[in-house]
């Protein structure tokens, strides 16, 4: 079957009605409600935007001899701003498709992605094309149009082998794990949040919150299970829905988030990285962790904070 993906045929079915019924996944990792494809588009075209401005901006900083001189040569120059064109493609694929189907389509808005030098500009675009992932993973469920859901498909694939491009120009596994982590709106919301300053005042409002932010610090020893890391909480004072004291660490998964308890300190908490259970998607490679007081279940009603988002994995 030929499936020809134009913005005419994605506009036929903007306005499709939210898909009743819960698909496996969402028993899973239950998702927002009620939550239409235009939301979902707008959604992922707010991550496009940031990532759009992301690569512009840091190709504007630095230039082809900036980067060569930490390492990044020329070929991987090439490539960068052959990555800036894909999300600036992405921007106008979503922006069009919106637009043809009635819907307002969100404008880029103003960042600050706090960014120093080349290499903390390849750390940020490595952590960003993993979330990029994650996002269209944990989308992909709400999406009830056929035809979005192979275009968002089309994306997803191209995030992922950005996402194992710049993991192996750091000295990563591009592909740490068999299986890649589905985040949910408001956890990838919360990730993104804090490159956000300001959004023109008429961008459509989206049904996403962030969550309080949950940083993990940077360590010089490689995070791997069985060791333990601080994961910090500085907005917040972080306290369970359900009242319950206990909190814990939820590693979030494909089959099902991974539980550790979590013991208070100054300014967060510690935790051990815990190891899958048997026949569960292993915890590596880029890795979210969401604080919370509940160990059964990870919905957006039980999440206190977070996810902190951290690198699971062997030595470089
Ligand atoms: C670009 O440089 C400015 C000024 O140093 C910095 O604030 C910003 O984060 C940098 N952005 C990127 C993407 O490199
Ligand atoms: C979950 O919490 C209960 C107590 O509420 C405890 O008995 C159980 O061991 C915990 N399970 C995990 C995986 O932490």
């Amino acid at each position: 079957m030929k499936v020809t993906l134009s913005v005419a045929a994605l506009a036929a079915v903007a306005s499709a009605a939210p898909k009743p019924g819960m698909s496996n996944l969402k028993k899973i990792r239950q998702a927002a409600p009620q939550i239409t494809d235009a939301d979902i588009l707008n959604y992922a075209l707010t991550l496009e935007h940031l990532e759009d401005k992301f690569y512009r901006e840091g190709l504007g900083n630095y230039t082809e001899g900036e980067f060569a001189s930490f390492g990044f040569d020329a070929t991987f120059y090439g490539n960068l701003k052959e990555i800036s064109s894909d999300e600036t493609t992405h921007v106008k694929f979503l922006t069009a498709a919106l637009t043809a189907a009635g819907a307002t389509p969100v404008k880029e808005c103003t960042y600050a992605f706090g960014v120093t030098d080349p290499k903390m500009f390849v750390a940020t675009s490595s952590i960003l094309e993993g979330v990029g992932v994650s996002a269209y993973l944990g989308a992909a469920a709400e999406i009830v149009s056929a035809e979005y859901l192979t275009a968002a498909g089309s994306i997803l694939t191209v995030e992922s082998r950005h996402s194992s491009y710049i993991r192996s120009s750091l000295g990563e596994s591009p592909f740490p794990s068999p299986f890649d982590v589905p985040l949910s709106l408001n956890e990838v919301y919360t990730l993104a949040a804090p490159f956000i300053v300001s959004c023109p005042s008429d961008n459509p409002t989206l049904p996403v919150k962030a969550f309080p932010k949950v940083v993990s610090p940077p360590t010089n020893d490689p995070i791997t299970p069985g060791k333990t890391i601080t994961l910090l909480t500085p907005d917040s004072i972080v306290k369970p829905a359900d009242g319950s004291s206990q909190i814990y660490a939820a590693f979030i998964t494909v089959t099902g988030p991974v539980f550790a308890p979590a013991t208070a300190t100054d300014g967060g908490f510690t935790v051990t990285v815990p190891t899958a259970p048997e026949g569960g998607a292993p915890i590596a490679g880029q890795t979210y962790a969401v604080l919370t007081g509940c160990n059964t279940t990870v919905t957006d009603e039980t999440v206190a904070a977070g996810p902190a988002v951290f690198e699971v994995g062997p030595a470089k």
